[in-house]
């Protein structure tokens, strides 16, 4: 079955400062590329309190927003696009719950983390999110659209 790049669903992944510092980048890459989702961005950067309160908006009336964010910009992150059917969602369940503690074992969370303070990798929650998140992040220029050669033995 034919699929274009274009149709397919997108969503934000960010590896976060303890993710970086604990040397999971390609950990947590080769589980996305494994499953057989698509990176179609990439970067790093250490983004500035106000970029990480704008990140997380939407936990601004919880009581941790602030450490949150004093969190993401304590050192840099590892911010990425990624393509395929499914993969808000998926990216979700590969990602494991929030709290590491509930997070099943074989989900990255469930693997690598124990505290929700330092639980190494966000995604985006859902369409709208995913659609805000990787606006904020990344210039259309920065992201690609091809076509693998994969594809046609994974759709
Ligand atoms: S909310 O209010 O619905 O947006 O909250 P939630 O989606 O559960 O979490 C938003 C982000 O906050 C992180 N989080 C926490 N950080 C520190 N301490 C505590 N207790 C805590 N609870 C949740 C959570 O991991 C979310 O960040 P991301 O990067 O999306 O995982």
């Amino acid at each position: 079955q034919e699929v274009h790049a274009a149709e397919m669903e997108r969503t934000f992944i960010a590896i976060k400062p303890d993710g970086v510092q604990r040397g999971l980048i390609s950990e947590i890459i080769t589980r996305f590329e494994r499953k057989g989702f698509k990176l179609v961005g990439l970067k790093i950067m250490v983004p500035s309190k106000g970029f990480a309160q704008q990140h997380y908006h939407g936990a601004k009336e919880r009581p941790f927003f602030n450490g949150l964010c004093n969190f993401l910009s304590s050192g840099p992150v590892v911010a990425m696009v990624w393509e395929g059917e499914g993969v808000i969602r998926y990216g979700r369940k590969l990602i494991g719950a929030t709290d590491p503690q509930k997070s099943e074992p074989g989900t990255i969370r469930g693997d690598l983390a124990v505290v929700v303070g330092r639980n190494i990798i966000h995604g985006s929650d859902g369409a709208e999110t995913a659609k805000d998140e990787i606006s904020l992040w990344f210039k259309p220029e920065e992201l690609v659209s091809y076509t693998s050669n994969a594809e046609k033995w994974i759709y």
